[in-house]
């Protein structure tokens, strides 16, 4: 990786670039359950409606290749601890390590801000989330059936 490679926190001016890579996940149909593209008001309420999350980007020469996400999991006590987390690479750039650091530094992210688990759901044919997820050192806890309603059918 060369030194024009930067991970930070996500501010405002960044949301129409992390919007564009987020409707490629859409679009894509193997990241997300969500199926209309999202536009930029909706995009902008999301970053500004929930005052845990913790919104990072990585960026190349000032463009923005990627975006993740930490999110608390549940809005109940017991679950303070627990976080989930999204993640989203630009199509040029996935397969390219992005993802991998983008998570090593969402998980640093967490342990500062007293987290102390990190969950996601994937689906199962996501070939290249679940690779990054075995590589950072996740474990399949289960599968979920006709679980997710994505065009009309269940999705796993
Ligand atoms: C999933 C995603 C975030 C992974 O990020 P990435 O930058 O492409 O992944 P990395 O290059 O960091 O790869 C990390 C590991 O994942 C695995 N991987 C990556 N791409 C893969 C592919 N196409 N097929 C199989 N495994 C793959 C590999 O094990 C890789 O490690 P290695 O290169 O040492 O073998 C990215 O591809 C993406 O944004 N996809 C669309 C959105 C999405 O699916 N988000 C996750 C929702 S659950």
């Amino acid at each position: 990786m060369d030194s024009h490679w930067k991970i930070r926190e996500a501010v405002e001016q960044d949301i129409p670039q992390i919007l564009n890579i987020y409707n490629q996940g859409i679009e894509d149909r193997i990241a997300t359950l969500e199926s209309k593209p999202k536009n930029l008001e909706q995009m902008i309420e999301w970053y500004q409606a929930r005052p845990c999350r913790y919104t990072i980007v990585i960026s190349h020469h000032g463009e923005i290749c990627g975006w993740a996400s930490l999110n608390p999991y549940s809005h109940r006590c017991a679950y303070r601890g627990v976080a989930d987390l999204s993640v989203y690479i630009d199509r040029q750039w996935r397969g390219k390590g992005l993802g991998f650091l983008l998570l090593q530094e969402l998980e640093r992210k967490a342990k500062e801000n007293g987290f102390h688990k990190i969950v996601l759901f994937t689906f199962p044919f996501n070939l290249s989330g679940q690779g990054l997820y075995r590589k950072a050192g996740y474990r399949e806890v289960g599968v979920f059936h006709n679980q997710g309603m994505l065009d009309g059918q269940y999705y796993y």
